[in-house]
């Protein structure tokens, strides 16, 4: 009974649209008709600048955070696992926005700083993957897409428990798979770069 009501209550959870959210109170307007349509913090910063981008960042890091607590209170690892697939769903496919939500990266990096001892190692390294892409890139997709398949990468080298590995590689396929549009645009040249304003 616990199990089902740690799923239920992280799938809740994971559908709060922050990004939308600090877009529509903020500006009165929907970040799904700006951009890359996306309503993750990069999308929000990029439309509406670093305070916003942050906000909607913190909100959805801490959702997975707050997924993973609760899910520890309530039951034993594979709860706090099944917990975490369903925070991530719930960001993936809210609920509340006709189950058209973000791509897994913010709430995957809080659920990661949160599940066990060795995950923070997982997150860190994955962090440091997607600067490195991102630095060189200016592609932010192209870095969360590496910093995806480092999560599976790092669980094998850091020989994670298989029920781990199980959920660490259904987090990098998923995520992979919502950035499709992006890989798409990756492809054709027409991805968005991060673009630094000079001060005039
Ligand atoms: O975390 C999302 C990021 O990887 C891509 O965002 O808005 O460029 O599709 P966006």
């Amino acid at each position: 009974m616990n199990m089902l009501m740690a799923i239920i209550i992280s799938y809740l959870i994971g559908s709060i649209p922050f990004g939308y959210l600090v877009t529509r109170i903020w500006k009165g307007i929907d970040i799904r008709d700006l951009g890359s349509g996306n309503i993750g913090a990069t999308n929000v910063w990029r439309n509406l600048g670093p305070a916003a981008g942050l906000l909607a960042l913190a909100g959805d890091i801490g959702k997975g955070v707050l997924a993973v607590i609760l899910a520890k209170s309530l039951g034993n690892e594979t709860t706090v696992l099944l917990a975490s697939l369903a925070v991530l769903a719930g960001h993936s496919y809210p609920v509340f926005l006709n189950f058209k939500g973000g791509k897994m990266v913010a709430t995957g990096l809080g659920v990661l700083l949160a599940t066990n001892s060795t995950t923070p190692i997982v997150a860190l390294v994955a962090f440091l993957i997607w600067l490195l892409f991102v630095g060189v890139s200016r592609y932010v997709s192209l870095g969360s897409i590496a910093a995806a398949v480092s999560v599976s990468i790092t669980m094998l080298v850091l020989k994670e428990p298989w029920q781990v590995l199980v959920f660490g590689f259904t987090a990098s396929v998923l995520a992979i798979y919502k950035h499709s549009s992006n890989i798409k645009r990756l492809l054709n040249g027409t991805e968005n770069k991060i673009v630094f304003k000079n001060k005039k």
